[in-house]
C-alpha cells in the first residue's frame, strides 16, 4: 500500500541538463533581437547601483560586436522621477537608450527624444542576468507580439466604446473611449506588437513580459490634465509591497482618474487609505507573456496574460513604502494595485475572462504559435 506522498500522477519533468543549453540559446535570441543595435549606433545606458553589472556588460558586449558604441550614466537610484538637467546632453547625443529609470516612459524630454526617432529599451524586468534562464525570457517574443495584436483588435475601430472591469469581489469600474483615444493609445510600437527596438521612436520592455497598457495618458496625447471618463470601484486582490493577497475586500473608488475613497477595516485597508486617497491612475497595465509567473507581483505587477496592474501616482510619498521597500525600483510616490482574476469587457465583448486573456485562443495567435511548437503548451501551460 502506497502512502499519498508516494503517488505520482504527473510526469516527473525533464532533467535540467537535457534542456538548459537549448533554453539558454532560445533566450539569447530574444535578447539579441530586442537590443537591435546597428553599426555606428551611439548607445546610452541609464542605470542605478542595484542593477546587476553583468546586465550592462551583456548589453555592452552585444553593442561592441555590432560596431555600436556605449556610454553609461549611473544615477544614485532607479527611482528617478525626472531627467536630471546634467544628463540631457548625454541623452540627446544617443541613438539608442537602455534604461532602468522610473521616469523613462513619461519624462517629456525622453518623449521628445523618441518622437525624434531615438529607440528605447526599458529593463525593469532585466535587472539580473540570471533572468535569461527563466521561461518568460525564452518564450518567443514575436509570439507575445501576436498576442498583443490580437488583443488590440478587440478594441473596436471607428466608434465610441466602454471598457468595463469586474470580478467576484464586486469591482465595477469603467473607462469610456473615443475613436481618437483608441488610435492614439494603439499607435506606438507596443500595441502594434513590435517587440524589438528596431524602429525609430520605439519603446520596448525587456524581458518581453510587460505589455502595452489598456489605458494610459498616451490616449490623451500625454496631457496629464485632459479629462478622462473613468469611474467606479476596484477591489484589488493585492499590491506591490504586501506579502500576501488581501484577505478583506478593499474598495478603491475612482472619480475620473483619481481615487477618492478607500473602504475596509483591515490593517492593509488603513495603510492603503492613507496611501491612495488623492492618487491618480497613470497606467493600467496588462500582462501578455504566457510564461510570466502569475503570482509574482514584485517589482511592478504580475505580467501573466490577463493579470492587471493599476499604476497609481500618489498625492504624497508613502511612509509605508519607504519602510517596506526602501530599495524598490519605483519611487515611494507610486503604487501598483493588482488583480489576477478580472473580467474585462470591451464594447460588450470579452477581452479577459476571469483572468484569462481571450486572445490566447484567437485563431491568428494559435496559428502563429504552431510555428514555434505546441500551441497549448506554449499558450496555456502556465508557470
Ligand atoms: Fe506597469
Amino acid at each position: 500500500m502506497m502512502t499519498t506522498d508516494e503517488l505520482i500522477g504527473l510526469p516527473p519533468g525533464v532533467r535540467a541538463a537535457t534542456t538548459d543549453t537549448r533554453n539558454y540559446f532560445a533566450a539569447l535570441e530574444n535578447f539579441q533581437r530586442t537590443f537591435a543595435f546597428g553599426q555606428g549606433d551611439k548607445v546610452l545606458l541609464l542605470t542605478d547601483p542595484l542593477l546587476d553589472t553583468r546586465v550592462a556588460d551583456a548589453v555592452m558586449g552585444l553593442a561592441r560586436a555590432r560596431g555600436a558604441t556605449v556610454r553609461q550614466y549611473m544615477e544614485s537610484t532607479s527611482q528617478v522621477t525626472e531627467v536630471p538637467e546634467l544628463v540631457k546632453a548625454l541623452v540627446a547625443d544617443a541613438d539608442f537608450v537602455v534604461s532602468t529609470w522610473f521616469c523613462s516612459i513619461f519624462d517629456p524630454f525622453f518623449i521628445a527624444q523618441r518622437a525624434a526617432g531615438q529607440r528605447w529599451v526599458k529593463i525593469t524586468y532585466f535587472r539580473d542576468l540570471d533572468l535569461l534562464h527563466t521561461p518568460q525570457a525564452r518564450f518567443p517574443a514575436e509570439l507575445v507580439g501576436e498576442i498583443i495584436r490580437a488583443t488590440a483588435q478587440r478594441y473596436p475601430a471607428g466608434k465610441d466604446f466602454t471598457v468595463k472591469f469586474s470580478d467576484v469581489r464586486g469591482s465595477d469600474f469603467s473607462i469610456d473611449y473615443t475613436p481618437e483615444m483608441r488610435q492614439l493609445l494603439q499607435a506606438g510600437n507596443r500595441w502594434r506588437g513590435k517587440m524589438f527596438a528596431d524602429e525609430p521612436g520605439c519603446y520596448v520592455h525587456y524581458l518581453p513580459t510587460h505589455g502595452p497598457n489598456l489605458w494610459d495618458r498616451t490616449a490623451h496625447r500625454n496631457d496629464a490634465n485632459a479629462p478622462v471618463t473613468m469611474s467606479g470601484t476596484l477591489y484589488p486582490q493585492w499590491a506591490v509591497g504586501f506579502a500576501k493577497p488581501f484577505a478583506e475586500k478593499i474598495g478603491c473608488r475612482f472619480e475620473s482618474d483619481t481615487i477618492v475613497e478607500v473602504t475596509g477595516e483591515s490593517e492593509e485597508a488603513v495603510i492603503l487609505r492613507e496611501m491612495l486617497v488623492g492618487g491618480r491612475l497613470i497606467e493600467l497595465g496588462c500582462g501578455f507573456n504566457p510564461k510570466a509567473p502569475r503570482h509574482t507581483i514584485y517589482p511592478a505587477g504580475s505580467n501573466a496574460p490577463g493579470a492587471l496592474h493599476f499604476g497609481i501616482d500618489l498625492a504624497k510619498p508613502s511612509e509605508y513604502i519607504l519602510r517596506t521597500m526602501p530599495q524598490w525600483e519605483e519611487p515611494p510616490v507610486h503604487m501598483d494595485l493588482v488583480t489576477l482574476d478580472s473580467t474585462v469587457q470591451v464594447d460588450g465583448q470579452s477581452l479577459i475572462d476571469g483572468g484569462f486573456l481571450t486572445a490566447l485562443r484567437d485563431p491568428a495567435v494559435r496559428a502563429a504559435a504552431e510555428k514555434f511548437g505546441n500551441p497549448i503548451e506554449l499558450l496555456e501551460t502556465a508557470i
